[in-house]
């Protein structure tokens, strides 16, 4: 089957399941209540599609009117791997613009008086497309293994397309260098962003990691979008030293990573929540402490050997289990 062949009978499936669920339906959608032209764009682009006219030139179809000269440039492509003819199964091997703009139809027209240009399919947050139409074109191509969870993902669910965070007529794509990507999420995920400045922290700023590192973008089927099954399988990722299996565990530290740590940054040194002794002393009570004497806690003015140094781990300094045969009270 050729690639025209497959593009179309997608689009078809597609269009299909799309009407069948009742999402171009405009009384059911709100988002096209709100403005009712964006309906009918959708619409004239679903029988664009149906109809599926593609230029017989390409590429030099619409470079006649999209060249470097026109407002809407649309060279840039050919800076970004998308734009590349020599690998298999990048659009331009293929539909070429079209494959991702959708079929030319009458777009390229010249224009009768009065009359609006066909549009095309344009991508990102501001476009008139549906997000969901967005998306499956470039899923068309990247619906793999990488992506299964982008269904039901929050992303998905929050009508990001995926134009929000890729740029494809561009040397390089934001989403994929550290540095970029971290300001990328933060301009919607301000807070997180934000506490990678805080005293302790992630080395985010630099771009030694980003967000990617810790969550899929495109969704995961774990809690937080993390790339691990669990928090703590995400953590070890680069701190496998606190994996274990320890000889004396601290229930805690196997439950999960983030009842002491907070894992973007935190005033506190060591990206803990709490201080020591207070956060040893939500779980742990003074007077429980062999070591403290019911008088000396109750006096204040004796030098609490349970807070000797204001901090347990003087004496407890192995918090996170200990493999030591005598470890078992975290001192070794
Ligand atoms: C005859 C000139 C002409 C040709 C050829 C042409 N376009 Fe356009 N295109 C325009 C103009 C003008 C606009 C600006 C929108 C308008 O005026 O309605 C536009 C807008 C667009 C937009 C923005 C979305 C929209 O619909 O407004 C995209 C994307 C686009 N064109 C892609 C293409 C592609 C891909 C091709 C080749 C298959 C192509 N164009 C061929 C003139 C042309
Ligand atoms: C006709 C198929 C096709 C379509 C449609 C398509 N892509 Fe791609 N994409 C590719 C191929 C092929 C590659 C190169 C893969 C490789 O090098 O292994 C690629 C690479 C990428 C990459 C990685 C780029 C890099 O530099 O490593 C991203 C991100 C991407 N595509 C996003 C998108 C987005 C977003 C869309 C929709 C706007 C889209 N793609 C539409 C085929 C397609
Ligand atoms: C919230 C932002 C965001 C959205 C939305 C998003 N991506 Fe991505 N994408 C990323 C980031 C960040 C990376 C880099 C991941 C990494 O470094 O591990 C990436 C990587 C990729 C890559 C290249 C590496 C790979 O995983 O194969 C492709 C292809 C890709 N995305 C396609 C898509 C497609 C298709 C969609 C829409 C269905 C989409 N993305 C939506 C942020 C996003
Ligand atoms: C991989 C899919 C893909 C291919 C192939 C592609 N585009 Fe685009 N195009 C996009 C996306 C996504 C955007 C949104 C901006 C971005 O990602 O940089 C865009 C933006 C545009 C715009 C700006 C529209 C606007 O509303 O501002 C024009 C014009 C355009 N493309 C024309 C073309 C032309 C002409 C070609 C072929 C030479 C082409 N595109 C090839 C995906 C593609
Ligand atoms: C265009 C805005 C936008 C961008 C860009 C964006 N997000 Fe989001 N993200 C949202 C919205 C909206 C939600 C849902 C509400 C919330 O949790 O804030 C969300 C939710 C999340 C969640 C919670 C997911 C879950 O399963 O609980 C994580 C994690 C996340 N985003 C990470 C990222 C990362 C990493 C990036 C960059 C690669 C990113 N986001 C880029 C808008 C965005
Ligand atoms: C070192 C790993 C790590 C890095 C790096 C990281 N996160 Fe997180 N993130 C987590 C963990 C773990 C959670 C869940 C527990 C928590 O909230 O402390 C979380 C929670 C979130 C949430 C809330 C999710 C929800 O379900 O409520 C968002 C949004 C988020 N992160 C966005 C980001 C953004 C944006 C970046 C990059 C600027 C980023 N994270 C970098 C580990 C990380
Ligand atoms: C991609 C690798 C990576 C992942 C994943 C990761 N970390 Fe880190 N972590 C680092 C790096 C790098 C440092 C900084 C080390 C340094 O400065 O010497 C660090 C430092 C720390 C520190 C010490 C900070 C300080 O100021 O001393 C703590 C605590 C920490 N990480 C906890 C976590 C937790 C909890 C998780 C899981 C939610 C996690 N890390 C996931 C790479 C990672
Ligand atoms: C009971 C609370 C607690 C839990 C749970 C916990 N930590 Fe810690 N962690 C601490 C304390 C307290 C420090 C500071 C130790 C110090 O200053 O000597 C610390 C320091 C660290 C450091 C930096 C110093 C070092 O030892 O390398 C890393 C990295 C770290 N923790 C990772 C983790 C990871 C990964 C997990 C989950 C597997 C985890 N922590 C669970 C309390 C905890
Ligand atoms: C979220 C609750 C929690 C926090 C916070 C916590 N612990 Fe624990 N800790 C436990 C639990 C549960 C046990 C196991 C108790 C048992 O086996 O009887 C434990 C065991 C211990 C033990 C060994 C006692 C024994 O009987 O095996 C020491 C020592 C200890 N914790 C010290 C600390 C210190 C120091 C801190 C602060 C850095 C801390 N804990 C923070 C819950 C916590
Ligand atoms: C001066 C050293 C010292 C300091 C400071 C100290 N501990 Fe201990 N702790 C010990 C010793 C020694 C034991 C073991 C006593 C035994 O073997 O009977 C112990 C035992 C414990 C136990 C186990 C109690 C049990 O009944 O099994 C816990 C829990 C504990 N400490 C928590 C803490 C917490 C929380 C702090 C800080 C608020 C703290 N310790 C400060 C020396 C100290």
């Amino acid at each position: 089957m050729s690639w025209r062949e497959k593009n179309r009978i997608f689009f078809h499936q597609a269009i299909a399941l799309l009407l069948l669920l009742g999402l171009f339906n405009a009384d059911a959608n709100s988002q096209m209540q709100a403005k009712k032209s964006i309906g009918q764009i959708n619409q004239q682009l679903i029988e664009k599609f149906k109809q599926g006219s593609y230029s017989k030139k390409g590429a030099d179809t619409c470079l006649k009117c999209h060249d470097e000269q026109a407002e809407l440039n649309g060279m840039g492509i050919f800076n970004n791997v998308h734009g590349r003819a020599d690998i298999s199964a990048t659009p331009f091997a293929h539909l070429q613009c079209e494959s991702c703009h959708g079929p030319v139809g009458k777009h390229a027209k010249r224009l009768r008086k009065g009359k609006e240009r066909e549009p095309m399919v344009s991508f990102g947050m501001n476009s008139p497309v549906l997000s969901a139409h967005q998306s499956s074109v470039c899923l068309s191509c990247h619906d793999d293994q990488k992506r299964v969870a982008w269904q039901g993902s929050v992303h998905q669910s929050e009508q990001l397309p995926c134009s929000a965070c890729h740029l494809v007529h561009t040397a390089q794509d934001p989403a994929l260098i550290k540095q970029q990507q971290n300001k990328l999420c933060g301009s919607c995920h301000k807070t997180q962003s934000d506490a990678f400045n805080k005293r302790s922290a992630h080395p985010l700023k630099w771009g030694q990691m980003s967000c990617s590192d810790c969550h899929n973008p495109h969704g995961s089927m774990e809690e937080h979008g993390l790339v691990k099954s669990t928090l703590n399988q995400t953590c070890f990722q680069c701190h496998g030293e606190k994996r274990g299996p320890l000889l004396w565990e601290h229930a805690p530290v196997t439950e999960d990573c983030s009842i002491c740590h907070n894992a973007h940054g935190s005033v506190n040194a060591g990206l803990l929540k709490q201080r020591a002794p207070q956060l040893c002393l939500d779980c742990h009570s003074p007077a429980d402490h062999p070591v403290a004497s019911a008088q000396q806690i109750n006096n204040p003015n004796t030098r609490n050997v349970f807070v000797l140094g204001k901090n347990c781990l003087n004496c407890h300094s192995q918090v996170h289990g200990s493999n030591h045969p005598s470890g078992q009270m975290m001192q070794r």
